[in-house]
């Protein structure tokens, strides 16, 4: 089993190779520098693994670094703009595709643009298998099956400590700026829509904490309607996240930054996903995900989700993480690096 990853030299990309360090594969790194890959496999302890030099800019390099792959894990971000390349590629070679990306209208244009072709060549393409996406989504399925369908579905993100996103993080803020100050897209009535105001100003939180949201682009508005039956869904943050990150650090001050955050300040961070769902009679239904270090759960749904396409467990085309994986079997999965989950079909 080949597992390749592409921007094998950033932040993201050393936490996946780490945790594939972890299981029998094999592995081949992919940067568009030769040293910057080599010290990033030096930093993980990779020793041997097969080496090579593309830019996603680059069609013909990136076909010939791809090739073989039984799967291709892109972390090179901001997805948008690169992204699409890295697709087509993977594609062409005949590669399941997955990526960390949380840029929704990237995520958006890879259900758009592709799902016609990697049906046609066979393979799987999971965008944005990431710490939020992955988990909220498979959770909605469980939701669905016990209470829905659903009128309507808030999707909240809550995150508390962590040391702050890491530069790649805050690039891809940058390249969406416009999407997270309007808010991002919303589900409405079978079409995706921009510009709508969210529908909640507060969530109370597991532990009675009432929190100020705001609307800002989460992945899950594009993936949970592909395969749960809602009128409507929309995401928020937490209204002082979505203010910060109106006033997105320059460019140039970025690279001044720590890459991302340390080991301590990662597990010291709680992150909290709700979802809020309201069946068409009114009755409420609620999921709650948590967990610990957002960027070290992503490197353990990339990596879980990479095993499972390589060993042959999904169907081909553009899925959402549902259509892809049993959620039951894959939440598990996660439980075991300390993820949990609940459903509450009896609120009062
Ligand atoms: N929940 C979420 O939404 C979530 C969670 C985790 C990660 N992410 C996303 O994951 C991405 C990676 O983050 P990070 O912190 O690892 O970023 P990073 O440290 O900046 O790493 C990005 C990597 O991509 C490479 N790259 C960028 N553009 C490229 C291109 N056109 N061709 C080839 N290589 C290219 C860079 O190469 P050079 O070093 O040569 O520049 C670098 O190796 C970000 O977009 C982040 O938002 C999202």
């Amino acid at each position: 089993m080949l597992i390749t990853v592409f921007g094998a030299n950033g932040y993201q990309a050393k936490l996946v190779l780490g945790e594939l360090s972890r299981h029998d594969v094999d592995l081949r790194l992919v940067g568009r520098n030769a040293e910057r890959v080599d010290a990033a496999a030096a930093a993980v302890g990779i020793v041997g693994a097969d080496r090579r030099v593309a830019t996603a800019e680059d069609h013909t390099a990136l076909v010939a670094a791809l090739a073989g792959s039984d799967v291709v894990i892109n972390c090179a971000g901001p997805f948008t703009g690169s992204g699409e390349a890295v697709v087509r590629a993977a594609i062409d070679v005949g590669a399941h595709y997955l990526d960390t990306s949380g840029e929704q209208l990237y995520l958006k244009s890879i259900f758009d643009t592709f799902a016609g072709a990697a049906e046609h060549a066979g393979v799987t393409v999971l965008p944005s298998a990431n710490d939020g996406c992955v988990p909220t989504d498979l959770l909605a399925q469980l939701l669905a099956e016990q209470a829905g369908p659903f009128a309507e579905i808030t999707i909240s993100h809550v995150i508390t400590g962590g040391g702050g996103p890491s530069r790649g993080s805050l690039r891809s803020v940058l390249a969406t700026i416009d999407a997270m100050s309007m808010g991002g897209l919303a589900y409405d009535n079978g079409h995706w829509r921009t510009g709508l105001p969210a529908r909640r100003s507060t969530v109370t939180l597991p532990d009675g904490r009432s929190v100020d949201v705001a609307g800002l682009p989460l992945c899950e508005v594009i993936t949970i309607p592909r395969h749960v039956q809602v009128g409507y869904v929309e995401g928020v943050v937490e209204a002082s996240l979505k203010a910060a990150l109106g006033r997105p650090i320059p460019t140039e001050l970025i690279q001044n930054l720590p890459e991302g955050p340390t080991e301590l300040d990662r597990n010291r961070q709680r992150f909290t996903y709700v979802l809020d769902a309201v069946d068409p009679e009114g009755k409420p239904t609620r999921g709650v995900i948590q967990g610990t270090d957002t960027y070290g759960t992503t490197a353990v749904v990339a990596v879980e989700a990479a095993r499972r396409l390589a060993a042959g467990e999904s169907k081909p085309g553009v899925l959402a993480p549902a259509q892809a994986f049993d959620a039951t079997g894959f939440l598990e999965a996660l439980s075991h690096h300390g993820l949990s989950w609940t459903i509450d079909t009896d609120m009062a």
